[in-house]
């Protein structure tokens, strides 16, 4: 048993789509939740520079006392997961997008992958695809400025829509039809998406839920559960808390208050 909080961050506010799978499957539980979007997007962060952010979030944690700590994106998992895990001396969970599950799920045999530049280049993303989607045809697409929408809370305006047509119109011409959300902002954009796609039968696939059914195996295997229900989140983010606020309040659909990490 223990009471001390999860750690959950991310670029951005991205992660929040994970914290919610992980507030729904743990409710006894307590998370800080680090946005640094002072510093997003980590997609065209310089390897150096992503380090050390890395560094400084997983440092904020220890000095709170987290028991477990969550990567909730992509791009830093794909560069820093190894690194974290080898200097950190906790359980920490990672995540990477779901090309598994889509190359079992398709029906067209074409998958198409949504991610940032970084991830997508990554030796990790890699050797994902080739081991587990060799039989399949993917179509992936950095998809820059979804995550500066998403940072803005603009997730279905028209330069919103006009982006995401302008990246799924080709894969919906290669009989696309399942996509992976590789980043964790983009599930705050999966109606726009299936706008969009219209007519276009498309299954969108994130992590969000797989990533908090590992964490919770991981906390009942270290047994770092809650001891009793202590819901106390707190939220951080490196950028300014009081336009933070609005973005949070937005994606969470409640008010939270933000303050600066
Ligand atoms: N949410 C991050 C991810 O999952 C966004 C990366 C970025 O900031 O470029 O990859």
């Amino acid at each position: 048993m223990n009471n001390n909080p999860i750690g959950i961050f991310d670029s951005g506010v991205g992660g929040l789509s994970v914290y919610q799978a992980v507030r729904k499957h743990l409710p006894k539980e307590s998370c800080v939740y680090f946005a640094d979007s002072a510093y997003a997007p980590y997609g065209k962060l310089p390897r150096e520079e992503l380090h050390k952010r890395c560094q400084h979030i997983a440092d904020y944690f220890i000095e709170r006392n987290v028991k477990a700590m969550v990567i909730a994106c992509n791009t830093a998992t794909a560069l820093m997961a190894d690194w974290l895990r080898a200097e950190y001396d906790l359980p920490i969970i990672a995540l990477e997008p779901a090309i598994k599950p889509a190359a079992s799920l398709t029906r067209s045999g074409h998958i198409g992958v949504f991610a940032t530049e970084n991830t997508l280049h990554s030796e990790r993303y890699q050797r994902l695809v080739a081991q587990y989607a060799r039989d399949t045809s993917i179509h992936q697409v950095a998809c820059h400025g979804f995550v500066e929408q998403v940072e803005k809370g603009e997730l279905d305006s028209p330069k919103t829509l006009a982006l995401i047509k302008q990246y799924l119109q080709p894969l919906l011409e290669y009989k696309v039809d399942t996509l992976v959300l590789g980043c964790t902002h983009y599930p705050f954009l999966a109606s726009s998406i299936k706008k969009v796609a219209g007519a276009a039968s498309l299954k969108l696939l994130d992590t969000a839920e797989p990533v908090s059914l590992q964490l919770t195996r991981v906390l009942a295997k270290h047994d770092l559960f809650n001891e009793i229900a202590l819901q106390n989140d707190q939220f951080v983010t490196s950028a300014s808390p009081s336009e933070a606020q609005t973005i949070f309040t937005k994606l969470l659909n409640r008010p939270v208050k933000v303050q600066q990490g």
